[in-house]
């Protein structure tokens, strides 16, 4: 059984290409097999993040009917596989994303979970992958103008007929002005699945080209993705012995941790 995530947001920069490469790696680490797709045709980032600007063959070839989606997955020296995107400019816009849904069902059985990453705010392409997808992660960073973005993704989502698992929280600072997760869950009336800190780290990772996940994951920020990644694998990462356990997800136990 194949589970298909989409990790989708109400506007850019808010971290869903990090949140993506950061679990998928996670999950890979933790024994899964995932394959990440770049579902941000327009403008990917995938594989530049890993210090892979071109691909032999990519999505937009499997789009434009040039190439088998079954053969397209390349393996990142951490484990993660990925589907990659073309960051040129000529393939920019002639996406077909019906053709995107049918192209990822292909990977029914071939894998344990496609995680897809998106465009952010709510246009034909992050309909695309949406379309694509069973269920959703929203990304959103604690401010206003990031929230309500979500919350219009959420709605979105939903009357595109896809699942919301819930929201991660990216690049919280603990400040004062920054919305509560509390608040953010009110408002959002989905559950909190993460929270991930503000580091530094994410942004050397950009430079490396090595995601914290792959580079640090003992550190605080690697150990929130493996919070988030045992949750949505429905276990529990115990800091500490680093040991999975079987539990069942609760609508706030992000607030006992
Ligand atoms: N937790 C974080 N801490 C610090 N910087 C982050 C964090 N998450 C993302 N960033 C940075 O924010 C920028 C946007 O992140 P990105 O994942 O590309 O967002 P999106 O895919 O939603 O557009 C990038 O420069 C990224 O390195
Ligand atoms: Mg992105």
């Amino acid at each position: 059984m194949t589970r298909f995530i989409g990790i989708i947001s109400g506007k850019g920069g808010v971290g869903k290409t990090t949140c993506v490469l950061n679990l998928a790696i996670t999950l890979t680490n933790f024994g899964r097999h995932v394959v990440a797709v770049d579902g941000n045709l327009a403008t990917p980032n995938l594989g530049l993040s890993l210090g892979i600007p071109s691909f032999k063959i990519d999505l937009n070839d499997v789009l434009d009917g040039k190439g088998d989606i079954t053969n397209t997955a390349y393996r990142h020296i951490s484990g993660l596989m990925i589907i990659p995107s073309d960051i040129k400019y000529k393939t920019a816009g002639s996406h077909n994303f019906e053709s995107l849904k049918n192209n990822i069902k292909l990977l029914k059985d071939r894998t344990e979970i496609v995680l897809v990453d998106s465009a952010g705010g709510i246009n034909e392409e992050a309909r695309g992958v949406i379309k694509a997808v069973n269920d959703v992660i929203v990304v959103t960073t604690p401010d206003l103008n990031a929230v309500t973005g979500a919350l219009k993704s959420i709605a979105f989502a939903e009357e595109n007929g896809a699942n919301v698992l819930g929201v991660i929280i990216n690049k919280v600072r603990g400040e004062s002005f920054e919305l509560s997760l509390q608040n953010i869950e009110t408002i959002l009336e989905k559950p909190i699945i993460a929270a991930i800190s503000n580091d530094k780290k994410v942004l050397e990772s950009l430079g490396t080209k090595q995601p914290v996940a792959y580079a640090y994951p003992n550190t605080a920020i690697g150990k929130e993705f493996k919070y988030l990644a045992s949750k949505i694998i429905g276990q529990v990462y115990e800091d500490g012995s680093g040991e999975l356990k079987e539990v069942k997800l609760e609508y706030s136990d992000f607030f006992a941790k």
